[in-house]
C-alpha cells in the first residue's frame, strides 16, 4: 500500500515537472555492464520508381488531380528492392526490402514507409528487420 502511494507521489510529481519543462524525454545516461554485443549493418537500398523492372509500383492513388508530382498526397507504393553490399547493383545482393510507402505530406512532400529487410546471405541469411518511419524525403537530397 505505502509502496502504491510512493508511485502515485513520484507520478504526481513526474506530471509536474513535464508540465514546466514540456519535455519528453531524460537525460541521456551510458548503458552500463550490458551483455549485449552490437552489430552495424551497412549495405545499399535500390529503389527503382518507373522504368522497365521497376522495383516499386503505384498501387493507388486519390482520383483528384494532384498536378505533375510523380506521387502526389494519398498515393500508395509497394516494393520489393534489392539490397547490395555495395552502392552498384552488381556489388551482389544479400537481401531484399519489401513493404511499401505513402505519400504523406500535404504542404511538403514526405513518406511514411513501412520496410522489412530480409537478408538471403552471409551469418544473418534468413533474419529480417522492419522499420516503420517516416521520409522527409525534401530534406536529405543529395
Ligand atoms: C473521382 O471519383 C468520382 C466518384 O467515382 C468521380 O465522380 C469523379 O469523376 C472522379 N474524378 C476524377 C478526376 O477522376
Ligand atoms: C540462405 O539460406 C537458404 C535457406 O536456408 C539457403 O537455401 C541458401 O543457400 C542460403 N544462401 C546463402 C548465400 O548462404
Amino acid at each position: 500500500m505505502e509502496g502504491l502511494q510512493v508511485l502515485g507521489l513520484a507520478l504526481i510529481l513526474c506530471m509536474i515537472t513535464t508540465q514546466t519543462s514540456a519535455q519528453y524525454y531524460s537525460l541521456t545516461v551510458p548503458y552500463e555492464s550490458s551483455p549485449e554485443k552490437t552489430t552495424n549493418l551497412h549495405f545499399f537500398f535500390h529503389d527503382t520508381l518507373g522504368g522497365k523492372n521497376p522495383s516499386a509500383v503505384l498501387v493507388a492513388r486519390p482520383n483528384i488531380t494532384g498536378g505533375p508530382s510523380v506521387a502526389p498526397f494519398g498515393s500508395v507504393f509497394a516494393l520489393d528492392d534489392p539490397l547490395t553490399a555495395g552502392p552498384e547493383l552488381t556489388s551482389g545482393v544479400i537481401g531484399n526490402a519489401q513493404g511499401l510507402y505513402v505519400s504523406s505530406g500535404q504542404d511538403i512532400p514526405s513518406l511514411v514507409a513501412y520496410f522489412d529487410f530480409g537478408f538471403t546471405s552471409g551469418e544473418f541469411n534468413g533474419s529480417s528487420i522492419s522499420v516503420f518511419s517516416r521520409n522527409p524525403i525534401t530534406k536529405y537530397r543529395a
